[in-house]
């Protein structure tokens, strides 16, 4: 079919026919809607239709005015490029084809202060302009993604519904809901890819100690995350997870983990989430850390040459020593896992509560926690709860407070989180989340905090004050003279 200015037809349109594009648009065909797409080179348009065209209706455009001539009114299109400098390209380029009213979906993983940005641009010329996060990778948008959709109400009212159709569902409710203006949904999905570090890298850290504190192999390991997928622990990553563990390399018949080089990547949102934690002021250590591990373990000259110095370890112990029974603490690691992924999320809600407070988009955490039920990579029974907690109490100061997950950390996590620490320390193990979660959990309950002797020196180098916890008022002490408190 080709695009006919006189009688538009596509409900939506798809911009950008590389693999997330492509799928998002077969998604929308599948769903019986009229699909108009277009991609700078029309090639790859033309391959969509080769490939795909029989599963439904597109209209493929070879120039963008086709392609939003193609559109019924108001026009929506989603934008699948480039981040950055492509995405701002075709966002001019659909502006001037389109008219007063109609709607410019950015569904890539653009940075919230750019959404920020051109959302105003666009509304001094009419158009609606929705940054929206999509999570599930290509075949969450193929068949169903969780979807993060920012920008103004008005859109919401007349896209919402074809998103709905696209979206992943669970229990027959859609994985997409409005977020809220301008940079929400981009922000939000920005904390999410964090919260999927963070998640990433417990499950890691359990790996590694069920691998090298307990000298179990990769399939016995698979196993056992099989088994862990039964509980509290079920999710999308967790079974992954086991997939991964299990496969077997076809060229050297060794475990496949073991021929995949230990040098993580990332593509820049869970930086972005621990720089905006950082600017909000929010402790979201285990995010950060999780970023840090990655950076550390793609610093290979570095790593090849403190591992060739032989950097002492000092004195290590083994399970064996430490008379620690194996299945005991197979069943530890699983508790220090849960209880390390409570205290990510919990960040992770309160950098996105401190964004939305800053930025007026009054988010409520709940409705996340129940998008991210289906579709996403961070697809998780837990969210149900998470969901439950805001909905019992929407100003919940912390996830760990709700009274389930309080109760479920009395059910002897804490106790079990501590030992791992203390056995991955005393065998030389590497256990960044964890570790920091414990510390972070310590501190957050902690009566007291070294943050007194902070001020204290603070106030003795800087004369930056302190208060006194048993009046009002600010005080400093003339460190260099007398010594006599002085109120201010
Ligand atoms: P993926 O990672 O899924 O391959 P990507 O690299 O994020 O996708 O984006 C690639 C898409 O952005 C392609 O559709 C590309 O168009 P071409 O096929 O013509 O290269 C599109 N793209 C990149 N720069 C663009 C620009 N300046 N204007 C329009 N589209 C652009």
């Amino acid at each position: 079919m080709t695009a006919d200015a006189s009688e538009p037809l596509a409900q939506i349109g798809v911009v950008g026919m590389a693999v997330m594009g492509s799928n998002l648009a077969r998604n929308f065909a599948s769903k019986g809607h009229t699909i108009a797409i277009y991609n700078r080179s029309p090639e790859k348009t033309r391959a969509v239709i080769n490939e795909y065209g029989h599963e439904g209706n597109f209209i493929a455009a070879e120039t963008i005015e086709d392609f939003v001539a193609s559109l019924q009114r108001p026009r929506k299109a989603v934008i699948m490029v480039q981040a950055g400098a492509a995405t701002d390209a075709v966002i001019e380029q659909l502006a001037d084809a389109m008219e007063d009213g109609d709607i410019i979906i950015d569904g890539g993983n653009a940075l919230f202060t750019d959404t920020i940005r051109r959302e105003r641009e666009m509304a001094k010329r009419n158009r609606h302009f929705v940054g929206a996060g999509i999570s599930g990778g290509e075949e969450g948008a193929l068949r169903g993604p969780s979807i993060m959709p920012g920008g103004p109400v008005e859109s919401w009212e007349t896209l919402g519904p074809l998103l709905e159709d696209i979206a992943a569902k669970v229990d027959g409710t859609p994985c997409v809901t409005h977020i809220g203006p301008d940079g929400a949904g981009h922000f939000v999905k920005m904390v999410h890819n964090g919260i999927e570090y963070a998640d990433m890298q417990v499950i890691g850290e359990a790996y590694h100690l069920l691998r090298y504190a307990a000298g179990l192999a990769p399939a016995e390991i698979a196993d056992i995350f099989t088994e862990w997928n039964k509980g509290d622990l079920d999710s999308y990553l967790i079974e992954i997870t086991a997939e991964v563990l299990r496969q077997v390399d076809a060229r050297t018949g060794k475990p496949f983990i073991d021929v995949i080089v230990d040098a993580a990547g990332q593509k820049g949102t869970g930086r972005w989430t621990v720089k905006e934690a950082l600017d909000l002021g929010v402790p979201t250590t285990a995010i950060g850390e999780a970023v840090f591990a990655r950076a550390l373990s793609s610093a290979l000259a570095q790593r090849e040459a403190a591992t060739e110095a032989e950097l002492p370890a000092g004195e290590l112990s083994t399970l064996e020593a430490l008379g620690v029974e194996k299945t005991a603490f197979i069943d530890d690691v699983r508790r220090a896992l849960y209880a390390s992924k409570l205290v990510a999320y919990a960040q992770g809600f309160d950098e996105i509560n401190a964004g939305s407070a800053e930025h007026n988009w009054d988010i409520k955490p709940g409705d996340l926690a129940r998008i991210w039920r289906g579709g996403c990579i961070i697809r998780a029974k837990f969210l149900d709860r998470i969901t439950e907690a805001y909905e019992n109490d929407p100003n919940l100061p912390s996830l760990l407070l709700d009274p389930y997950f309080t109760g479920e950390l009395q059910k002897g996590l804490v106790d079990a989180w501590r030992r791992v620490v203390v056995v991955a320390t005393q065998l030389g193990l590497p256990v960044p989340v964890f570790a920091s979660s414990l510390s972070y959990y310590d501190s957050l309950r902690a009566k007291r905090l070294p943050a007194a002797l902070i001020q204290g020196q603070r106030d003795f180098f800087g004369a930056h004050t302190y208060r006194r916890v048993d009046m009002e008022g600010t005080f400093h002490t003339t460190w260099s003279g007398e010594r006599e408190e002085l109120s201010y």
